[in-house]
């Protein structure tokens, strides 16, 4: 925690698209009348038939419905491409920068971008594709993820991207989950030096799908795949005959955009729906304002498009107000640390917006990297995904912005489509480490966790929540509108409840103490405990198994595992090399546990409830603090456990 207060340079506030007056002044009319602020400010989006009721939000459990601009009809790719022809055909929309800085990067204008969109919208269709159909995106970060998700909202066909780095596993449950009918996929994915074999990870998920799902092949390397007639579409091919034109689609505001699957505290993890008008409205004036977007500015947001962050900054609030975004292939470290600074440099970034993870581990690589580079472009910076420590915060401020740049710490998650506290650069006086202040027409509150009433004293801790609904808002969960309301609205009556906790300081800014539930944070990625839970007891020589978030000093959290084999299984190194690997395959990567402790007994009550209080504790070896211990059914399982902590890797 830190008293330190950055205010903006009067330089900067004087040409940005608010400074702190206007911001003050926009709040207040967006809280007082949020019918007359968002009639107005929807009108940053083309409408085909513009809407006449602007909001109608319920947040009453059993009830619980969200409807911006609904009787408006629209089209998001229109939004993103033909409506800046006139003007803007020729400006790039996208550079692309490869895996390898020996290959060519590539400038996509407008112009280019509407005739790669159209063509494989035409190619969706002739694939039978229709409006309302699901379509999941499984693709590196190459120009044809946006061409797909941009194609989809052509036709009105729903997108749902699949991080690359998720199994097959997983990305069958989602085709599985969402009723696909087709999947769009490469040969295989570069990154940092090395390859994934996409094609053959769509192959082993496809296998547990109906054989009516498609698989439409992109190429990227060229690699070898396998090809299976009557399936696989090669898209290279069919875009050659393609058509450079198709109709946009009339959507209504309410009709929806993507689905987008993310991890909570229970179960499997949710597809997250987000609606058409509401949200294009709302990434693009938070792209705008957050950043100060000015015409002509190159925007790096440096996220993968499989996750909320590259949808909303990547892809449609960018694409939606004219500017030239990057798509970056690759990683921070490849082929060195000096990676993100020498692309900064390259296309001249105004705007960078990266997660704190990247900044600890490129601030554990030495200045040297990012002296190496000319980063006079940059004029502001930005971070997302997890609390940033001030150490951080203040390195990204000296040598990365050179004093110079504002820094906007956004809180928002998936379900809420774009930011929710920011600071806006020309306004907000920054402080390391907290999120500052609402977007505008968001109501943040404070509510006291046990008894779920609102705290109103200015400074006071508890969790975070949100008063009224804003237009990113999610609209509900593909399929269980019913887990929508549970999860969302169930814990605090008549609130949107985030799942953080928060501290509100004497200037009324907000700092995240991160989740109050059952879901980690690792590396700015959400990860369900019991996503992981379930991966390590599907192992036949587990018999049950309790993950933990911990402290870790790159990102951010780690995944903390107790683990109990079955009787006669002996523990080994081997063993636990054993389960990393299946948790790779079972979901990605990602969700690989950082440490497993072998655990003879777990803490439970005498219901059979796992206390994962005590779990985190011991993992934060905070032995001093485990609390109440007399609710166990078996207490001296903690002390078994406090003694095999050495055990764990
Ligand atoms: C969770 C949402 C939405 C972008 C990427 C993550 C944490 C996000 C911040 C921040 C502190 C943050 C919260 C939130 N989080 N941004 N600036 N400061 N915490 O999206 O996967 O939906 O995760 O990320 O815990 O609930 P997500």
């Amino acid at each position: 925690m830190s008293d330190q207060s950055y205010p903006p340079s009067a330089a900067f506030s004087k040409s940005s698209h608010a400074d702190k007056a206007t911001y003050d002044k926009m709040y207040a009319a967006s809280i007082n009348d949020p019918e007359a602020f968002w009639a107005e400010h929807g009108k940053r989006i083309d409408w085909i038939k513009p809407f006449s009721k602007v909001k109608s939000s319920d947040f009453t459990l059993g009830q619980v419905d969200i409807k911006w601009f609904e009787d408006g009809t629209l089209n998001a790719s229109y939004n993103c491409i033909d409506r800046h022809l006139e003007t803007r055909g020729d400006q790039t929309a996208i550079i692309w920068e490869p895996d390898s800085p020996d290959d060519e990067a590539l400038h996509i204008t407008y112009n280019e971008l509407h005739r790669r969109t159209c063509r494989m919208a035409n190619i969706l269709e002739d694939m039978g594709v229709r409006k309302g159909d699901r379509v999941i995106i499984y693709l590196p970060m190459i120009p044809e993820a946006a061409y797909a998700m941009l194609a989809c909202a052509r036709i009105g066909a729903i997108h749902s991207i699949v991080f690359a780095g998720f199994s097959p596993d997983a990305l069958g449950s989602r085709i599985n989950g969402s009723d696909a009918k087709v999947v769009i996929t490469s040969d295989e994915a570069p990154r940092g030096g090395r390859v994934t074999a996409l094609k053959s990870n769509a192959d082993a998920a496809l296998l547990h799908c109906k054989d009516t799902v498609k698989c439409l092949v992109v190429k990227r390397t060229g690699g070898q795949t396998t090809w299976t007639e009557g399936r696989d579409y090669d898209y290279n091919e069919m875009a050659m005959e393609a058509d450079d034109y198709c109709k946009p689609a009339e959507m209504n505001a309410e009709d929806p955009l993507f689905v987008l699957y993310t991890s909570g505290s229970t179960g499997q993890p949710k597809g997250v729906v987000h609606s058409t008008g509401g949200y294009m409205v709302y990434a693009a004036m938070t792209h705008q304002y957050t950043f100060d977007y000015h015409d002509g500015d190159v925007f790096w947001c440096t996220a993968d498009v499989g996750w909320v962050t590259g949808h909303s900054y990547i892809i449609y609030g960018p694409l939606a107000n004219g500017a030239t975004t990057i798509m970056f292939e690759g990683v921070p470290t490849y082929p060195d640390a000096g990676r993100f600074w020498a692309v900064c440099e390259k296309h001249k970034v105004n705007q960078f917006y990266t997660a704190p993870t990247a900044i600890r581990a490129l601030m554990g690589q030495g200045n040297d990297w990012v002296e190496k580079y000319d980063l006079s472009d940059l004029k502001l910076l930005g971070t997302v995904g997890e609390p940033i420590n001030p150490e951080a915060w203040n390195w990204y401020n000296d040598v990365v912005g050179k004093g110079k740049c504002p820094i906007v710490d956004t809180w928002w998650q998936t379900e809420t489509g774009g930011h929710m506290l920011t600071p806006l650069p020309g306004a907000t006086a920054t402080k390391p480490g907290s999120a500052t202040l609402p977007f505008f027409g968001v109501q943040p509150v404070v509510l006291d966790a046990q008894t779920g009433e609102e705290i109103h004293d200015t400074e006071c801790e508890g969790v975070l929540a949100i008063k009224d609904s804003w237009p990113g808002q999610m609209r509900t969960v593909y399929g269980d509108h019913e887990r929508f309301e549970k999860t969302y609205f169930s814990d605090y009556k008549g609130y949107y409840f985030a799942g953080d906790g928060c501290r509100r300081d004497k200037d009324g800014y907000y700092w995240i103490t991160g989740r109050v539930d059952d879901v980690i944070n690792v590396s700015g990625h959400r990860m369900g405990t019991a996503e992981v839970e379930s991966a390590l007891v599907a192992h036949p020589k587990v018999a049950e198994a309790a993950v933990v978030g911990y402290p870790h000093d790159i990102k951010g959290q780690g995944i903390y595992a107790y683990v109990t084999l079955m009787n006669g299984i002996e523990p080994s190194d081997a063993l636990r090399k054993e389960l990393e690997t299946w948790v790779r395959t079972e979901i990605g990567p990602i969700a690989k546990p950082d440490l497993i402790q072998w655990a003879p007994g777990l803490p439970k009550t005498r219901s059979g409830k796992i206390m994962r209080r005590i779990l985190r504790k011991i993992a934060e070896d905070d032995f001093g603090a485990l609390g109440d211990t007399s609710t166990l059914a078996e207490p001296a399982v903690v002390d078994e456990l406090i003694e095999n902590r050495m055990n764990r890797s």
